[in-house]
């Protein structure tokens, strides 16, 4: 890695610690850097690293590298210091969720922020989506993610316009379509408030259009129970599904 490349890198990890704590204060910081860094630990353990290969299936099937078993030591460490940890959705799963939704794909943009590697950017590709979108913070993954996306195949594929961008989620602005964003709890609590408050200053400045909202893994689900104009249409022990509303829309 050039020396650029390094500092840089060291520079991101700076950043997103003093931003942990500004947003959790010195204490919730050291709590949450001490339980990441304990799973972080028993990661390691042969037990769990041998766990980690059960998701390759996937990408012995469609050629492509979306595991986390082969995720890097570095680009491990650089996850604690962001606050979160790349794990692929499982394929089963994925598409029970986007068969859950109570609309057809057809004519939304799929958008999921916090994309790692790309998989759920090529598993919804096979569902008619207008366009997919991936968001990815950590810029390794973000350009396997890109590679995915170049050498996915798939006789099941309907959306081909599909674009992985290195940005944080807290900056990326939405596209005024009709949107299925996915959030496979990518973040902390303090960043996932800041995402739902962009998105919905985006509904509300286009909200003739559907928004949906699928969070799975639901860790941080009374934030979302906090907004009044996310309304839950779906939901079972591994994820929810609400829908963006004028808060005064009777149920
Ligand atoms: C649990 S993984 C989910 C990966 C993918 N969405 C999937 O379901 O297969 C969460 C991902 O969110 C990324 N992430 C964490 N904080 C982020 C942020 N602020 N902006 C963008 N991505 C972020 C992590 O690097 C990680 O790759």
């Amino acid at each position: 890695m050039s020396y650029k490349a390094s500092r840089r890198n060291r520079n991101d990890c700076m950043r997103w610690i003093s931003d942990a704590v500004r947003n959790q204060g010195r204490i919730g910081a050291l709590r949450h850097y001490l339980t990441a860094t304990l799973d972080f630990l028993r990661d390691l353990t042969p037990e769990r690293r041998r766990a980690r290969y059960g998701d390759i299936d996937y990408d012995f099937d469609h050629g492509v590298d979306t595991t986390w078993a082969n995720v890097s030591l570095r680009t491990r460490l650089r996850e604690l210091a962001a606050g979160a940890q790349y794990q692929a959705s499982e394929p089963g799963l994925f598409h029970d969720i986007i068969r859950a939704l109570p609309v057809p794909p057809d004519g939304f943009s799929f958008i999921d922020l916090g994309s790692g590697k790309g998989r759920t950017l090529l598993m919804a590709s096979d569902y008619p989506f207008r366009k997919i979108i991936g968001v990815e913070l950590l810029d390794e993954l973000h350009q396997i993610a890109r590679k995915n996306i170049a050498s996915y195949q798939s006789e099941q594929q309907k959306c081909f316009d599909i674009e992985s961008f290195f940005e944080d989620a807290r900056d990326f602005k939405f596209p005024a379509d009709p949107l299925v964003l996915y959030l496979f709890n990518p973040f902390p609590d303090y960043v996932l408030r800041t995402v739902l408050r962009t998105l919905a200053d985006s509904f509300r400045s286009a909200p003739a259009r559907e928004i949906y909202v699928i969070y799975h893994n639901l860790v941080h689900e009374d934030t979302f129970r906090a907004q009044s104009w996310l309304r839950e249409v779906h939901r079972t022990h591994q994820f929810a599904i609400y829908r963006a509303m004028n808060p005064e829309t009777p149920a």
